[in-house]
């Protein structure tokens, strides 16, 4: 084992050697910075990672989500630093500010675009693993959890100290705070509790100065702006305190899966009359997805005979199966659930059901970071306000059918999401909404073929939906990150160019969002490709 000291004696050679290294200027420079703050002088070997650090690349793809950014040309960043505290974040910010390079915070990368850890011009991650702690508070029923920790760590977190609290957010266990509730993250919960930022009472973020800022020092605005704008525009969040939300002891949930053969037209266009109306207290997720139709006679592998749609009911009702069925016999008998579709269960035990764990499978497995099988994915995102005609319905699952990969997710809005006003947060679909969708294709194949043939199956079903979505503007999800509905050339981030896509993710909190920025950082140090701009000064 080689002593701390003899290790820093090797960093500062390897310094040396690498200064006079053209190609390795950038990073030394960087280095020697760090080197230079009394912040991170001694820490250097614990916290930076070059490219020609034997570890680079396995701490680039630790957090790397989605394979379409994994490739030999994807750019990578001229290093990575990990910091340990936030006086190693003040001294990031300060050096790359200093050195004019762009700062990319990530968090649990889960960012569908990889906008957290790839850029089109010279870049530093800022990677926030480290910093994870959380502490619950039962008696005032808060938290304060960092935005390294994951929704399952923190989830688990709070069943260890409460059999009946709970945090209205998402529903991937990986997933990582600091992204997800800067972004306005909402889960099976939004229903009868609203989204994260609905439930937030306090957060820590370190500005462009390298302040430190409570909501106290940051005020209101900033403390506005962080709860939905996305942190990545204003500084890089620490944490949050969030107010814990209570969930009944026993819980129940269902997965019904219909096709075309079943009526599901009818089921779902039903659906759409009740979806934001019923009992707040179930949240129902329709999944829509190409499927094999059983084996027929006639049924011939090679054309789209064998083919149909399905459509999977997934539901959390904050009750018991009683109190369940007599909801639904109510208000949407048409769905023809059965006490023998009802599983009642703890809400711990919901939140595994939902990220589709097999039942028995222990609540320690939410602090895993690693969960996902990789696949290639594109994702897109639309609101609707008015209900699909069965026409509409059918033509469709004609698509799906036609394009054989691509689908789509409807969950359901109204409830506390309709007493919300606009402007409340940054997140502006609130009342009017029926549901959300999220167009998905996740593909195994390599190779920019297959990339480009189901991203563009995403685009496809996206505009077959134009009549029927949300118009003026045709309103997104900003943490279903989508570049393709606008992009600003990064570094120079123009407000018209943003406000393409600030007016779909933001509505009229576009410009708040603006005047927040321009006064916290006018110099538009924490930018990229779909940021919030500064006013030119
Ligand atoms: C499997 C899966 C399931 C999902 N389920 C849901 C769901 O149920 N509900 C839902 O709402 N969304 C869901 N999402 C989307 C998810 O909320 C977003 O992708 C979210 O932005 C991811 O946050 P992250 O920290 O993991 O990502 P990152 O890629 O680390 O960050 C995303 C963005 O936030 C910025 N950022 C990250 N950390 C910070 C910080 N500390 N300070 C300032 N800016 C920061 C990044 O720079 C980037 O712009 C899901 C995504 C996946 C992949
Ligand atoms: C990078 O590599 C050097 C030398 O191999 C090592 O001493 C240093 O600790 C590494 N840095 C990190 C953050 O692991
Ligand atoms: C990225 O590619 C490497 C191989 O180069 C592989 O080992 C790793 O699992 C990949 N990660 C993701 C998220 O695709
Ligand atoms: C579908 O609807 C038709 C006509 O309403 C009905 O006769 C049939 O039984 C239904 N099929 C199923 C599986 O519900
Ligand atoms: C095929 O049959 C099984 C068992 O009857 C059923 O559960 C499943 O939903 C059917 N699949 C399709 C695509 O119809
Ligand atoms: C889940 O497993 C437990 C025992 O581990 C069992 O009592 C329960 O009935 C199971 N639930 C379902 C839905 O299978």
């Amino acid at each position: 084992m080689y002593s701390p000291k003899l290790l820093l004696l090797l960093l500062l050679c390897s310094l040396n050697s690498y200064s006079f290294a053209s190609s390795d200027s950038f990073y030394d420079t960087f280095v020697q910075c760090l080197w230079n703050n009394p912040k991170t002088k001694d820490e250097i070997s614990k916290i930076v990672y070059g490219p020609k650090n034997s570890s680079f690349t396995s701490v680039l793809q630790e957090y790397l989500r989605n394979p379409r950014f994994n490739t030999s040309t994807t750019r990578k960043p001229s290093l990575i630093v990990t910091p340990l505290n936030k006086a190693h974040i003040q001294a990031t910010i300060s050096c790359s500010k200093k050195i004019r390079v762009q700062l990319k915070i990530r968090s649990g990368g889960h960012d569908y675009e990889g906008v957290s850890y790839v850029s089109d011009v010279p870049f530093v991650i800022l990677d926030m693993f480290n910093l994870r702690s959380i502490k619950v508070n039962i008696k005032d029923e808060t938290a304060w959890v960092q935005s390294g920790a994951t929704l399952g760590e923190l989830y688990y977190k709070i069943w260890r100290k409460s059999k009946v609290h709970g945090y209205p957010a998402g529903v991937g266990p990986t997933v990582g705070v600091g992204g997800h509730i800067s972004g306005a993250g909402y889960g099976n919960l939004l229903r009868k509790f609203g989204l994260t930022v609905d439930n937030i009472v306090d957060a820590q973020i370190v500005d462009a100065k390298g302040r430190v800022l409570d909501r106290k020092a940051m005020g209101e605005d900033l403390f506005w702006a962080i709860r939905g704008g996305g942190g990545a525009s204003f500084g890089v969040v620490l944490a949050y305190k969030i107010k814990l939300v209570r969930v009944p002891p026993v819980v129940t949930v269902f997965r019904i899966a219909k096709t075309l053969e079943e009526n599901v037209t009818d089921i779902v266009h039903r659906w759409q009359f009740v979806a934001n109306k019923i009992d707040e207290n179930l949240f129902v997720r329709l999944l829509v997805q190409p499927a094999t139709k059983n084996r027929t006679n006639s049924a011939k592998k090679s054309d789209n005979k064998g083919k149909t749609v399905r459509v999977t009911f997934i539901a959390l009702f904050l009750g018991d199966a009683n109190g369940l069925l007599s909801v639904t016999k109510a208000q949407f008998p048409e769905l023809g659930l059965t006490k023998q579709d009802c599983i009642e269960m703890s809400w711990i035990q919901s939140v595994l059901y939902w990220a589709n764990f097999k039942n028995g499978t222990s609540e320690k497995v939410l602090l895993e970071r690693k969960l996902d099988s990789e696949s290639f994915f594109k994702r897109k995102s639309d609101y609707l306000k008015t209900p699909i005609p069965k026409d509409g319905l059918e033509g469709l699952w004609k698509k799906i059918i036609e394009l054989g990969k691509a689908g789509l997710v409807f969950n359901a809005y109204g409830g506390k999401m309709s007493r919300i006003s606009e402007s409340d947060t940054p997140f502006p679909h609130r009342d009017g909404n029926i549901f959300k969708i999220q167009y998905f294709a996740n593909w195994k194949e390599e190779g920019a073929e297959a990339e480009k043939k189901y991203m563009e199956q995403t685009r496809t079903l996206y505009s077959y939906m134009t009549p029927y979505v949300s118009k003026n503007p045709r309103e997104a999800y900003l943490n279903y990150r989508d570049l393709d509905i606008g992009t600003t050339n990064n570094g120079k981030n123009t407000y018209n160019e943003a406000k393409v896509y600030g007016m779909k993710y933001f509505k009229g909190n576009f410009d708040r969002l603006v005047k927040v920025k321009t006064a916290i950082d006018p110099e538009n140090f924490f930018r990229n490709e779909q940021s919030i701009p500064p006013l030119p000064s």
